[in-house]
């Protein structure tokens, strides 16, 4: 691990989870239902019909989870705030409980000296707005502003360090073009107009947040893959141009103040709902960039399948975890020099990284996970290795905290570092995150001995 010696001595160590993904009390304190309680109500929509109910429950459970995360020694801890227990009706009134509650959490971090770092979207919208049009409505990316700013109004005091959206591709491009998430559409028109208005909305909200927090520091997060072409034919090439722009480059180019990509406005022949003055409000100057890495894709030009016209393929010989993504540590460290060198990144967290396997409590009561431990030393290895190179990568989010909903495929993939039984709500820490622990300690004593 020798790599890990590159980071800085300040980096960031932390873990992640989303709102709808593991608080469960969907309907207390005032929440109103989200896009994902309806979506993951409908027949058929998530694997063995499963919903964010109870989830983990984290919303009476925080304070132990809060235990586990001082166990595991972490710095920093990336969440979600619900938009449905702020402003349940998508504007309007906002809702004090649901301030309360994250307020509480707020307070519980810091008391345990780990830093919050909020996302203010991870794909709740309320359902009232989506109603009304949802995300390819230019009225949410207004309501989003307005909610944005009652949150940092309320809890900018303490907290310093925001996301404003997570992965808004997925928002865009599989919940409104592939259906597979919520709110479940399969229209390119919606879904270049919805990731525009989510591109607006993080403009506006980074503005709310600076109005209500002046010191705030502000970033966005991404979901980025690199991409290779499955040949050097021609086609092959043509298709890998194209899924980059499609995965890549719709969602940097814009926020730093280089407009949508020609080839991909022509390509998805839409047009944008573009007002004056927005494509600044998109390119709001920010503090970081949040990376989300799980796998690379290799592409072949797929001319009958559906935008962009390309098709992953799958390695035989390759590593998958259990949700057959490629294990592939050099794509992290590819991104990471992207963003340095062809997008001037000062500041970049790995706010996402980790990998699914079938975990399960061994009789003695321990969870044996070698295959994500495996996993995370070879992602920090390439962080270390970026660092090295000059990316300024400033922190790593471990994916994820628990076990949880995962989206579509229900509970069945584990992604936690510390593994969920959903009978009985009881935690254990997994092999994976005792390992995580120790890497912490290391580079604590490291950074301690080089000061
Ligand atoms: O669980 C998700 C998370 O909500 C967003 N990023 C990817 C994770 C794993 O699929």
């Amino acid at each position: 691990m020798n790599d890990l010696n590159a980071l800085p001595a300040d980096f960031t160590w932390g873990v992640a989870t989303a709102a709808y993904q593991i608080e469960g009390a969907v309907a207390e304190d005032g929440r109103s239902p989200s896009i994902w309680d309806t979506f993951s109500h409908t027949p058929g929509a998530v694997a063995g019909g499963d919903t964010g109910d109870v989830a983990c429950d984290h919303y009476h459970r925080w304070p132990e989870d809060i235990g586990l995360m001082k166990q595991l020694g972490v710095d920093a801890y990336r969440f979600s705030i619900a938009w449905p227990r702020i402003v349940p009706g998508g504007d309007g009134p906002a809702n004090r409980a649901g301030l309360d509650f994250y307020d509480r959490l707020v307070d519980g971090l810091l008391t345990a000296g780990i830093t919050p770092y909020p996302t203010l979207y991870h794909w709740d919208l309320p359902q009232a707005l989506q109603d009304r049009g949802g995300w390819p409505a230019r009225e949410t990316a207004e309501h989003f502003a307005t909610y944005a700013s009652v949150v940092a109004e309320r809890l900018g005091d303490r907290v310093k360090d925001w996301a404003t959206l997570n992965e808004p591709l997925c928002s865009a491009w599989i919940g409104h073009l592939e259906g597979k998430m919520a709110p479940g559409l399969t229209d390119l028109r919606a879904a270049v107009h919805a990731s525009y208005h989510l591109h607006l909305g993080h403009g506006l909200a980074v503005q709310a947040i600076r109005a209500a927090s002046p010191d705030a520091r502000v970033g966005i997060v991404n979901n980025l893959s690199p991409i290779e072409a499955a040949s050097e034919r021609e086609e092959d090439r043509a298709a890998a141009v194209r899924a980059d722009g499609h995965t890549n480059r719709w969602w940097l180019d814009p926020i730093h103040g280089r407009g949508y990509p020609q080839d991909m406005l022509e390509l998805y022949g839409v047009e944008l709902p573009e007002h004056a003055g927005d494509l600044a409000t998109i390119a709001a100057p920010l503090d970081w960039l949040g990376l989300n890495y799980y796998f690379r894709q290799i592409v072949t030009a797929d001319p009958t399948g559906s935008v962009p016209y390309a098709k992953q393929i799958y390695l035989p010989g390759a590593r998958h975890t259990a949700m057959d993504w490629e294990v592939h540590a050099e794509g992290l460290e590819k991104l990471l020099l992207r963003l340095t060198g062809e997008y001037g990144a000062q500041r970049i967290h790995v706010t996402e990284n980790g990998s699914a396997y079938p975990d399960v409590v061994r009789a003695d009561g321990t969870v044996d996970d070698p295959e994500r431990v495996r996993y995370l030393e070879e992602h920090l290895a390439a962080c270390g290795r970026a660092a090295r190179q000059g990316a300024p990568v400033a922190g790593y989010f471990a994916w994820s905290l628990l076990d949880n909903f995962e989206w579509a495929y229900g509970y069945d993939k584990r992604f936690g570092l510390v593994h969920v039984d959903y009978a009985t709500q009881r935690r254990t820490i997994k092999g994976s995150g005792h390992r995580y622990a120790d890497i912490i300690r290391s580079a604590s004593r490291r950074a301690r001995r080089a000061a």
